[in-house]
């Protein structure tokens, strides 16, 4: 069966139970600012399953792309995906535990639907604990479709409540999983979680309550069912596949990659197409997000990165271009099911092949001084903090480069180092992806001095509505949008060009204090006043003449920052503009 195939008996399924079917939302939440990507079917459904009417009705389904970056360090085993398609039917106010077990026991077993050995079948309920009841109806209606009383599990809240833990707040409740025995050997008569031969398809969440800030369970206006079955390793249990990238389009793209490897292993493979697929997806969603610093942009770009890395560890020569031809071939398997991977195909080989030769440069910089560095077969943290400041050398890098030649970084000191050189600025995201760094590379931290400049001289040719809307940062450009009505004239344009050239000529120092944001306010200082900020702030000053809130860093001096040249000025939105400008 391919993908095309599972997709489809899942949708006729459900639609044979009388659900509607929805497209995925994109992988880019749209009204969400507190999740980077989607990482659930629930996600973009929040609002209906607090009780908003959907337009398609009460019984929906639909497949969902999902990412989730919180095991990426796990990718290269034989289970784990950061992109993912994840099949799920909703009931929205409708029908409730007695249907969904039911449904989902007769779609994974029945001759007709996935035909899969029910003697191979465990699962798992909420045991209870002191503010949520045991779930014993759903372990009552388990026990009806035949699942032997061994073999059903009861846990936690780790394990089995949506959202797992049951500390965060929004709409949730107990949860119900599937597990499939996918061993050699008879499967035991005794069901045990922690048996990686037990692989999870599928959960089945009942949602009764909102969890409030304050910790407290209110009922829900409606209880919902919200589920969620993993495509590709559904697929790959059925198939009896080994691993989720033996299933025939992930295959396809595994092989290629064998083909073109001198020295191949599976790990690395593995991590390449992975995390290829993913960044391929993400940009078709949303091409504004190309790799970048901050952000989405980020997390693509550390995709993209590790996935290169990968491929000069392999033995794919420099010169063999990857990336296109694996966009060629996601696009072949996936593009009539998403068409925005066609529709998109150019624009993300373009951005592809870009981020291949600036890290190419980054490599060959950071390798050079990194062997320096290395010669005692040490590198402190420290180090590794001036290979990344400097040199734009990712951690993992000097991490997989040190773990080569047998010895260790302290990423401790590293991150005491990160720390001290960084606090947040006010667009970055960083926290909301682990791991994730913003990039203080010393061509970045000329950009972001430059944006001060510039933001304080679009507030002098334009006015003192001109305010900061959105900022970001690569070692090649700067991007900044701001509030105004209209196009900026050529004139405009240049005289901002020509007032920031002046003020990098003047060679002004730059300096911070801290201070109260009321302190920051009377001082006349720009920036975001947000709760974001702590008590105190950092106000930046370039000369005396911008003043900012900001986390930093900064040049030193402006003279060290080149030419400004403004390349861009375009529409965002109504009465949104975009800069976006180089240092030459
Ligand atoms: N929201 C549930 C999950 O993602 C179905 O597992």
């Amino acid at each position: 069966m391919t993908i095309d195939q599972i997709r489809k008996k899942y949708l006729d399924f459900f639609a044979s139970k009388g659900h509607a079917v929805i497209p995925s939302a994109s992988l880019i939440p749209e009204n969400d600012s507190s999740v980077l990507f989607t990482m659930a079917g629930m996600h973009p459904l929040v609002p209906f399953l607090m009780g908003e009417s959907h337009p398609a009705g009460r019984r929906l389904m639909d497949a969902q792309k999902c990412i989730r970056t919180g095991d990426i360090d796990e990718v290269g085993d034989k289970s784990h995906l950061t992109f993912f398609e994840m099949m799920g039917n909703w009931s929205l106010g409708d029908y409730w535990k007695k249907e969904a077990i039911a449904w989902s026991f007769e779609f994974l077993t029945s001759v007709a639907w996935l035909n899969l050995d029910k003697n191979k079948l465990a699962v798992s309920v909420f045991a209870g604990d002191e503010d949520s009841p045991f779930d014993e109806e759903s372990y009552n209606l388990w026990v009806e479709q035949g699942i032997s009383r061994e073999r059903i599990a009861k846990l936690g809240k780790d394990d089995n409540w949506w959202p797992a833990g049951g500390k965060s707040t929004g709409p949730q409740g107990p949860d119900t999983e599937v597990f499939y025995w996918i061993g050699n050997s008879e499967a035991p008569a005794e069901f045990d979680a922690n048996d990686e031969q037990w692989v999870e398809i599928w959960n089945n969440v009942f949602m009764q309550s909102e969890r409030t800030k304050d910790g407290h369970y209110i009922p829900l206006k409606q209880t919902n069912v919200d589920t969620g079955l993993g495509l590709e390793r559904t697929l790959a249990v059925i198939e009896g596949k080994d691993s989720v990238f033996e299933i025939y389009e992930l295959k396809v793209l595994i092989d290629f990659i064998k083909s073109q490897a001198g020295d191949y292993n599976d790990r690395s493979a593995r991590i390449i197409v992975d995390h290829l697929r993913a960044a391929i997806f993400i940009m078709a969603d949303d091409l504004g997000i190309a790799p970048s610093n901050l952000g989405q942009g980020y997390v693509v770009r550390k995709l993209v990165r590790r996935a290169i890395r990968h491929a000069k560890k392999i033995g794919i020569e420099t010169e063999v271009d990857v990336t296109t031809p694996i966009v060629e071939l996601v696009v072949e398997n996936f593009g009539q099911t998403y068409p925005e991977l066609l529709k998109n195909k150019q624009i993300i080989i373009n951005e592809l092949n870009k981020e291949e030769a600036s890290f190419e440069k980054t490599l060959e910089n950071g390798i050079k001084e990194f062997e320096k560095l290395s010669k005692d077969k040490t590198i402190s943290g420290s180090q590794a903090f001036y290979l990344y400041s400097t040199y734009g050398f990712p951690l993992e890098m000097t991490k997989e480069l040190a773990g080569e030649q047998g010895f260790s970084v302290d990423e401790q000191e590293f991150k005491q180092e990160f720390e001290k050189h960084q606090e947040l600025s006010h667009t970055a995201s960083v926290g909301m992806f682990k791991g994730g760094l913003v990039d203080h590379s010393q061509q970045v931290v000329k950009y972001h001095t430059a944006t001060h400049l510039l933001h304080q001289a679009l507030r002098d040719v334009l006015g003192n509505h001109v305010e900061q809307r959105g900022s970001n940062l690569t070692a090649e450009r700067l991007r900044f949008d701001f509030v105004h009505p209209q196009k900026m004239t050529t004139a405009e344009v240049q005289k901002v060009e020509d007032i920031v050239n002046q003020k990098i000529r003047e060679d002004l120092p730059v300096s911070f204090e801290e201070m109260t944001v009321d302190q920051a306010k009377a001082a006349g200082a720009i920036g975001l006043f947000g709760d974001k900020y702590g008590a105190r702030v950092k106000v930046y000053s370039v000369g005396d003449y911008s003043k900012e809130i900001c986390g930093g860093p900064h040049v030193e001096h402006t003279g060290m920052m080149g030419h400004f040249q403004i390349t861009k000025e375009e529409a965002v939105s109504a009465g949104i503009r975009r800069i976006k400008a180089v240092l030459a």
